[in-house]
């Protein structure tokens, strides 16, 4: 019988599915779906078809994609960037090589707060442009799944307008966007001997955040010099009451206990966890809370220690990783770089770093059930890539791979010479 479809991906050399039924934790992030000689069918922007070519029977396709046996995966998603924000931060690049510490730059009005300002002279028109164009970046680089987070206003107008600008970038971007607020990311200079002042204001602007559906997520930057664990916890008691789902900016450079805050408070993710206890780990495997490791910042922030991952992993967490792109502590919109880092520096293994960025990386922001698998009955964000096996992206390093992004079964980034064809023929 013949079955018609909008896009058939045939001759695929290796298939990897991410099939799985709910976040993948500790050994089970060894465990991968591959498919040799793979073909994908998509009809209405949906995967109706994936298996080997000898099962492949009777497809009459509108438009064929001969993928030349390479590897073909589901779109990634970056659970965890800061992607709306106005300026850079280049002239930070001569403090940090003269051995001034990121807190330290934030301490004297430098860092997050320089970003800041910025960000609340722009427009809602500039950001969105801005944002748009980093967006744009990230999409060719395979990601087709994002959060982004506020946290550059520290005043209820600027987050406002942050988080408009994600809304209306989640309406046009191909990137599918989940918005995070993050309006406790700083101490504004006016609140510096008052953050509880501070904190109050900025919850005093999550019942219309609510209303006007402008973020799912509440996060916290829980640190040394921003804001307590007490602190931290009491805010963010207030935003789960609220309905909001939890993020928490963990142990990133201080081991304080946001980990088994995260844990406490059942957060959906708790990210960074570069100092997090054993205790902490432990909670995390106890509470199912995602660990969201983001080794690119570690590494811009020039630390020799990075995020326990295989400790994480031996106790039984659910690990993810992701960019945490931003103009301070990570400007790089390359989560293929992100894979690198992990091998490298966390560890693991390359079966865990797929497993990190799709499954549990779509967990983290509450999008398991619609992101990060090639399976049928799925949205077809799928990804061909200029790689003969999965080993190959975390080896070959600091170059984009990606050969073609197809988002909702629209081929949306497209680099090179897969062959093309508008046809009746048959797979
Ligand atoms: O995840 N640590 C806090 N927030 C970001 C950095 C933001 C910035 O430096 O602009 C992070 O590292
Ligand atoms: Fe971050």
């Amino acid at each position: 019988m013949t079955q018609h479809v909008d896009l058939l991906l045939t001759n695929i050399g290796q298939l990897l599915t991410m099939e799985s039924t709910g976040p993948r934790a500790g050994k089970d992030m060894q465990r991968l779906t591959v498919i040799e000689n793979a073909v994908v069918a998509i009809v209405n922007g949906e995967i109706t078809f994936v298996g080997t070519v000898e099962s492949a029977q009777g497809f009459k396709a509108e438009t064929i994609i001969n993928c030349q046996g390479k590897l073909v995966t589901p779109g990634l998603v970056d659970p965890h960037t800061h992607a709306v924000f106005s300026g850079s931060r280049e002239h930070e690049m001569a403090l940090k090589q003269q051995g001034v510490p990121y807190l330290e730059i934030l301490k004297q009005g430098g860092g997050i707060l320089s970003t800041v300002e910025k960000t609340r002279k722009a427009t809602e028109d500039q950001l969105y442009e801005k944002a748009r164009f980093h967006l744009d970046r990230m999409l060719s680089y395979g990601v087709t799944t994002a959060e982004v987070k506020s946290g550059y206003g520290l005043e209820p107008e600027t987050e406002l307008k942050q988080l408009k600008v994600a809304k209306r970038l989640q309406e046009n971007h191909p990137i599918d966007l989940v918005s995070t607020f993050l309006g406790a990311h700083a101490i504004p200079q006016k609140y510096t001997n008052n953050p509880e002042a501070f904190l109050k204001e900025m919850l005093s602007i999550l019942n219309q955040i609510k209303q006007e559906e402008l973020a799912e997520f509440v996060d916290i930057f829980t640190e040394t010099g921003v804001f307590t664990v007490e602190q931290s916890r009491a805010y963010l008691a207030e935003a789960k009451a609220k309905g909001f789902g939890l993020k928490i900016h963990a142990d990133e450079i201080d081991p304080l206990g946001g980990t088994e805050l995260a844990a406490d408070l059942r957060a959906i993710s708790a990210d960074h966890l570069v100092g997090a206890s054993d205790k902490g780990i432990e909670k995390l495997a106890e509470s199912g809370t995602i660990a969201v490791l983001l080794p690119g910042t570690t590494f811009y922030l020039g630390k020799e220690i990075f995020a326990r991952a295989r400790k994480m992993i031996e106790e039984g967490v659910a690990v993810a990783l992701a960019t945490d792109f931003n103009p301070g502590s990570c400007p790089t919109e390359n989560i293929q770089l992100i894979m690198t880092f992990a091998a490298l520096k966390l560890k693991m293994t390359p079966e865990e770093i797929w497993i990190a960025m799709t499954v549990n990386a779509a967990h983290a922001i509450g999008r398991g059930d619609s992101a990060g698998q090639l399976v049928v009955g799925r949205t077809a964000d799928v990804v061909i890539w200029d790689a003969p096996n999965y080993l190959y992206l975390p080896y070959h390093y600091g170059v984009n791979h990606v050969n073609t992004v197809i988002k909702s079964g629209q081929v949306v980034s497209k680099r090179r010479d897969v062959i093309d064809s508008t046809s009746s023929s048959k797979s």
